[in-house]
């Protein structure tokens, strides 16, 4: 049976299941998930399995907030010949007459402990069975000539998930993941959050205009200074407004002023504050209320901030912060935004959200 396979942080297999049952169902495509806790993979399957084939067209994958990949499986492979697991697979594949020729093929395993021991034998097994599918007419000679890419999941060393995503539709990235190396110099390893989340909300083509040297920024929740750290080193002025202590390094660049004043208080003196970015730890509806108050007066373009899970129905309270900022910024005459949220890699118990005011006319 066709099912829709996505990645996830492991324990967050049901928040994941939850966002796919409800934007799958937004689209009319019904069904019922398969997770478990601490998988790090969920898989949706709908009554109708070819509805499952058009979901990874019609749903883009950056609306999904707790998956980080995903393809459509076609195939659940189990108790697969240890001295021929090529053979078995392009067998099977061979088999399935509705299985598209794919451009590239991606062997992967899910981001969990015991997936990881799996990581170098994924990485071996690509080769031979990437030359095995061109021999068999399975892979394209060429990448770009098929808008496919073949996923193989191992779950472990005898049975994987096989299927196909769009290549315009899926991460271009190993896992879905964005792995980053922290700067020797960064005063806090949260620093990578903002790293990441940049990379992720802001297209690469965008960085020069909208990340650019001389801008002003805002961070609320500052120290020790890791997103600050990101905000200066792209030549930003930054406004960090936290009661505790700042990495002394960053107040010695002369591009950060500190103010040990309520982050809930704060207004900037000047309105020309084009980053508005914060990591208070709060009730994520507290911070909601706050991010959307400032984007809908205009002491911000954009804000990038964390909203922390709560323990319980996580995936429902971020709908209604996610919700709750759409309504306030409507209802306080901000016309065109745009709002997304992830769950980044080096994100844990919280969720990354992305608000950017557009010019009207
Ligand atoms: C997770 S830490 C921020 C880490 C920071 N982003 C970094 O990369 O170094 C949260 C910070 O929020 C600050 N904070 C919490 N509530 C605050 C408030 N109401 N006003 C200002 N700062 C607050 C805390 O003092 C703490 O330093």
């Amino acid at each position: 049976m066709t099912a829709v396979l996505t990645y996830c942080r492991a324990g967050f297999e049901n928040d994941a299941a939850n966002e796919l049952m409800q934007q799958a169902s937004d689209r009319g495509v019904f069904g019922y998930v398969n997770a478990k806790k601490g998988n790090g993979y969920v898989l949706f399957e709908s009554y109708q399995s070819e509805q499952v084939e058009e979901l990874i067209e019609i749903l883009p994958i950056e609306h999904l907030i707790f998956s980080r990949q995903w393809f459509a499986s076609k195939l659940h492979l189990q108790n697969l010949n240890l001295q021929d697991r090529v053979g078995d697979i392009i067998e099977a594949i061979s088999q399935d007459e509705h299985f598209p020729q794919c451009g590239n093929v991606r062997v992967e395993h899910p981001d969990t402990d015991s997936g990881k021991e799996l990581s170098k034998f994924c990485r071996k097994f690509t080769v031979p069975l990437r030359q095995s599918l061109r021999k068999h007419g399975l892979l394209t000679d060429k990448p770009e000539k098929s808008p496919n890419e073949l996923f193989v999941f191992f779950t472990d060393n005898q049975t994987c998930f096989v299927g196909y995503a769009k290549t315009d539709n899926c991460s271009p990235l190993p896992h879905g993941i964005l792995r980053l190396k922290a700067a020797a110099d960064a005063p806090s390893r949260s620093s990578l959050k903002l790293e990441e989340a940049f990379q992720v909300f802001i297209p690469k083509i965008k960085h020069e205009d909208r990340l650019r040297s001389g801008m002003k920024a805002v961070d609320l929740g500052a120290c020790p200074g890791g997103w600050t750290y990101q905000l200066v080193r792209r030549g930003m002025f930054v406004q960090a407004i936290d009661n505790g202590l700042i990495d002394e390094s960053l107040m010695q660049t002369g591009q950060v002023e500190h103010f040990q004043v309520d982050g809930f208080v704060y207004e900037p003196k000047k309105k020309n504050v084009y980053w508005l970015v914060c990591d208070m730890v709060e009730k994520p509806m507290r911070v909601s209320e706050l991010m959307a108050d400032w984007v809908a007066k205009e002491w911000c373009v954009e804000a990038m901030f964390n909203l922390k899970l709560p323990m319980k129905r996580r995936y429902e309270s971020l709908m209604e912060c996610l919700d709750f900022i759409r309504e306030y910024l409507k209802a306080n005459g901000c016309r065109k935004f745009s709002l997304r949220a992830k769950h980044l890699y080096h994100d844990r118990e919280e969720v990354t959200v992305h608000i950017r005011r557009h010019r009207v006319g």
